[in-house]
């Protein structure tokens, strides 16, 4: 085996990536299948993720579908139920309904919970369990800016985003002696479905462009080399981290 495919190769493991169907959840369990693990692509979008699954095995990738809605409790017991082994889970599912602070809705503010907090925190438990058997394992929670920053108008994505962050180091901290590992990516803005209003405009586009120090939008494929540097042994020693992928966002003042 090469120096690299030691470092960074994932022949023989098998990962667990929730909303991938589609944006940056679909680009990360291509690099893990490209990286050589065996790839489980979990959404609630039946069809898309049908549709992706069969591209990505017609590449020759080991990859496999999981029609699974993440808040419900049924649907996460039936997915681990199917799993023979895990070592790797990506928890990148996420929703943001960005409203005013002052009329948050309820509703969205129950939904963010369940999917953005509650969600990984109950996968985080079932994948731990299994990897503090099997004496090894990688959790990548997928965070964002908004566990930091301050952005308008969405009080409970930026709420669990943190809330997120910390659970990660919770987790990192309780189980790092038992070979798990927990570690977060934060990305910057990336152009994907969920941030269509913003690359679409082309003011709002431009604005986000120039916020970053390199000058654009981010792409989900540019969150490749992060979650393969953090599934593999490369990470070894790397535990509780938060790694932007942000094009500079974050260190720029002016
Ligand atoms: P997206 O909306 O394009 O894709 C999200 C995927 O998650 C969809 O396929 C959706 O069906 C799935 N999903 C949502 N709720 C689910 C549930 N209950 N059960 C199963 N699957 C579910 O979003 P995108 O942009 O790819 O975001 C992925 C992650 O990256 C999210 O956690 C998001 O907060 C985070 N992020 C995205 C940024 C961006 O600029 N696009 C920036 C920072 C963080």
């Amino acid at each position: 085996m090469s120096y690299l495919e030691n470092l960074f190769g994932l022949s023989g493991r098998t990962a667990v990536v929730t909303g991938a169907a589609r944006g940056n959840g679909r680009a990360m369990a291509e690099a893990l299948l490209k990286a050589g693990a065996e790839v489980v692509l979990v959404d609630r979008l039946a069809d898309v993720l049908d549709r992706e699954v069969a591209l990505l095995i017609g590449q020759g990738l080991a990859a496999r579908g999981v029609v699974c809605d993440i808040t419900s409790d049924l649907d996460r017991q039936r997915l681990f139920r199917e799993l023979n082994r895990i070592d790797i889970l990506v928890n990148n599912a996420g929703v943001t309904l960005p409203h005013p602070w002052l009329d948050y809705p309820p509703d969205a503010w129950e939904m963010t919970y369940r999917v953005n907090l509650l969600a990984p925190f109950e996968l985080c438990r079932l994948a731990a369990r299994r990897m503090a058997e099997q004496g090894r394992g990688s959790i990548i929670n997928i965070t964002s800016l908004n566990a930091e920053l301050a952005f308008p108008d969405n009080p409970a994505y930026m709420a669990f985003k943190g809330a997120l962050r910390q659970l990660t180091r919770s987790l990192a901290l309780d189980l790092g002696g038992k070979g798990v590992r927990a570690n977060c990516i934060a990305p910057g803005y990336i152009r994907t479905d969920m941030t269509r209003a913003s690359w679409s405009d082309p003011a709002r586009e431009q604005a986000r462009a120039a916020r970053t120090a390199i000058g654009r939008w981010g792409i989900p494929g540019d969150l490749a080399g992060a979650v393969i540097f953090l599934a593999s042994d490369a990470s070894a020693f790397v535990t509780g981290h938060d790694l932007l992928v942000d094009g500079g966002w974050s260190i720029k003042g002016l």
